[in-house]
């Protein structure tokens, strides 16, 4: 097996899928209100096309494969990928990361095709405040869908909280309190420049891991706890805690150095990280009847581009991202 090595000596095994670009919410820190033109369907991967990347990828050292969207659950057929996904042999590790609105009906078409990790956005625990975080009533739809999954046994659910000043860090400890009788890993994390956010607006916005971790710390005591070295998150437990709360620190680029990770988008553009605007179209060679040799070797041209660590702020300042987060599927 030849690894798929990065210019800086990363070995690439983490894959995340965004399956759409399409979402049944708007939040504030991802879409515009009014949307964006989406992917017309020609342009998006089929199964077929992405199992084929997937099995090539399997043959290079991938392990781990995330579903993102958009909101992957709008996808038709979600379970029948995920049921492909989970039957390729060297991938051990398979989540989906979504918002839950449409999880309390699919839930248990995707645990019967052997998801297990579920990875939800849950901004606010106060319905009105989701209607201005996400800006549609689908509160109850969400916490429906979330209490599903945590019924029917999916573990680890880790929960993703994007932090925002004067938006919903009044709410930290009580989403940390969430942990304490839920099997949940409830995470913090930095809010990333990403879209059409300006530099003022983001930098009022953004709060720190350290600010959140001192507010954490003085409510509950924070007991660490390993986490693998390409992980996203600092991992701590509450003492007599079910479950766990972390935070994601993006920004400052702590995980970059063991980052291993790949995206694809649903238009097919390999993006080798999520802090800078180069992506390499690779559904073209795959439509054009590329042999697999010739496709790793897009591959590789595209990781070539993999830079050593994010420098979110430098791109701010140079523009701001090409793609909104839906398009890559964070
Ligand atoms: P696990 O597979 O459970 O480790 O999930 P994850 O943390 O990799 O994925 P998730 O979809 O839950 O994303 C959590 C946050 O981490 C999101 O805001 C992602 O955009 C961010 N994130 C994930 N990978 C990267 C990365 O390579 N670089 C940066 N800067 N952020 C990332
Ligand atoms: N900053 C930080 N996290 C974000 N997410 C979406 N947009 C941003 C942003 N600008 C989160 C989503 C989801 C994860 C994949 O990324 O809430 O949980
Ligand atoms: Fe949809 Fe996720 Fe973007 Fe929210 S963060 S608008 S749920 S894709």
């Amino acid at each position: 097996m030849i690894p798929l090595i990065d210019p800086f000596g990363r070995a690439i095994q983490y894959l995340r899928i965004s399956v759409t670009d399409r979402c049944n919410l708007r939040c504030v820190y991802c879409m515009p209100l009014d949307g964006v033109p989406y992917d017309a369907p020609e342009e998006v991967l089929s199964f077929d096309e992405i199992m084929r990347l997937v099995n090539l990828l399997a043959g290079h050292g991938l392990r781990k494969v995330r579903i993102t969207g958009g909101e992957p659950l709008v996808r038709k057929n979600l379970p029948e990928l995920v049921q492909r996904l989970a039957a390729v042999p060297q991938i051990t590790d398979l989540g989906l990361t979504t918002n839950a609105v449409l999880l309390e009906n699919q839930a248990q078409s995707l645990w019967d095709a052997d998801l297990r990790r579920l990875n939800i956005s849950l901004d606010t625990l106060q319905p009105d405040r989701f209607v201005k975080i996400a800006r549609f009533a689908k509160f109850d739809e969400a916490m429906a869908g979330l209490a599903k999954a945590e019924a029917l046994g999916f573990a680890p659910i880790k929960l993703n909280m994007v932090v925002m000043r004067g938006v919903n860090d009044d709410e930290i400890l009580d989403m940390a309190a969430l942990s304490l009788d839920h099997p949940y890993d409830v995470r913090f994390l930095e809010y990333m420049p990403i879209g059409q956010v300006t530099p003022w607006e983001w930098r009022a916005s953004y709060v720190s891991n350290e600010e959140v971790i001192q507010r954490l710390s003085e409510r509950f005591e924070l007991q660490p706890i390993e986490a693998a070295s390409s992980s996203t998150s600092r991992v701590f437990q509450i003492p007599g805690a079910v479950g766990r709360v972390g935070v994601i620190n993006p920004i400052s680029h702590k995980f970059c150095a063991s980052c291993n990770r790949l995206r694809l988008t649903a238009n097919g553009a390999l993006v080798p990280c999520l802090a800078d605007n180069y992506e390499y179209d690779i559904k073209t060679p795959l439509r054009a009847g590329a042999s697999d040799e010739e496709l790793i070797g897009h591959v590789k041209a595209a990781l070539a581009h993999k830079p050593e660590q994010s420098d979110f702020e430098g791109r701010v300042e140079r523009g701001g991202s090409i793609r909104i987060m839906a398009q890559i599927g964070g």
